[in-house]
C-alpha cells in the first residue's frame, strides 16, 4: 500500500534517482528539482517548498513538490513531480496529486497551477492533468525554446476558500 509522507535526508539519492530515471527532465531542470528539495530538507523553517514522498513498502516510489505562490491569497505552484518508471501508470501519481490538493484546500488554497511542456513527450503528463480535472488556461508559445510552448494548467477549489 502506497503511503504519502514528508521528505526525509534519506530520501535523497532515490529521487535523484527517479528524477534521471523518468528520461524526462534535461540536466538543468534536474538541478533546479535538486535545489527544491535541499531548501527543504536543510531549511526545516522554510515554507516556499513543501515535499512528499510516495512510499511502498519503504521503498521510494515518487514525489510531489508544492508550494504556496508568494504574495497571492491563495494559490499554490505544483513545482515538480515524478513517479518510478516502472511503477507509472498505477495511481502513485494521482495519489499525489489528491494529496497535494488536501492539503492546499486545508490551508484555505484555491488554485493550483501547474506548468508542462507542449512536446509531444509530454503527452501522457498532461493527459494526466486532463484526467486529475486540471484545464488549460493559457500556452505561451516558445516559451522553453522554439516549438517549445508553457502550457499552464489550473485547479480551482471550493469557493469557501476564497
Ligand atoms: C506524470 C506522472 C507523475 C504521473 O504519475 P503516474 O503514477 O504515472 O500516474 P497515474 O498512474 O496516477 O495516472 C496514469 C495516467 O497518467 C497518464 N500517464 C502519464 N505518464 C504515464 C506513464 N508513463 N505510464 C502510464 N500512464 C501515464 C496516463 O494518461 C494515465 O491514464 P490512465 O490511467 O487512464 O491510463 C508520471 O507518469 C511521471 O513521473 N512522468 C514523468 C515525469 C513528468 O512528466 N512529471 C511532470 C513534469 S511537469
Amino acid at each position: 500500500m502506497i503511503t504519502i509522507r514528508a521528505l526525509q535526508s534519506s530520501d535523497r539519492a532515490d529521487l535523484v534517482k527517479i528524477l534521471n530515471d523518468t528520461d524526462m527532465f534535461i540536466k538543468a531542470e534536474i538541478d533546479v528539482a535538486l535545489e527544491l528539495i535541499d531548501t527543504a530538507l536543510n531549511k526545516p523553517n522554510q515554507t516556499d517548498y513543501i515535499i512528499r514522498v510516495a512510499v511502498d513498502n519503504s521503498q521510494v516510489m515518487g514525489y510531489v513538490c508544492f508550494g504556496p505562490t508568494p504574495a497571492t491569497a491563495g494559490t499554490y505552484d505544483l513545482y515538480w513531480i515524478a513517479v518510478a518508471p516502472h511503477v507509472q501508470g498505477k495511481g502513485i501519481g494521482k495519489e499525489l496529486l489528491n494529496h497535494v490538493e488536501t492539503e492546499v484546500h486545508a490551508r484555505c488554497g484555491y488554485l493550483i497551477v501547474i506548468e508542462t511542456s507542449s512536446r509531444e513527450k509530454y503527452l501522457p503528463t498532461r493527459n494526466f492533468y486532463l484526467k486529475n480535472g486540471y484545464t488549460v488556461a493559457a500556452q505561451i508559445k516558445d516559451f522553453y525554446r522554439p516549438g517549445d510552448d508553457r502550457v499552464i494548467f489550473v485547479k480551482y477549489f471550493k469557493e469557501e476558500n476564497k
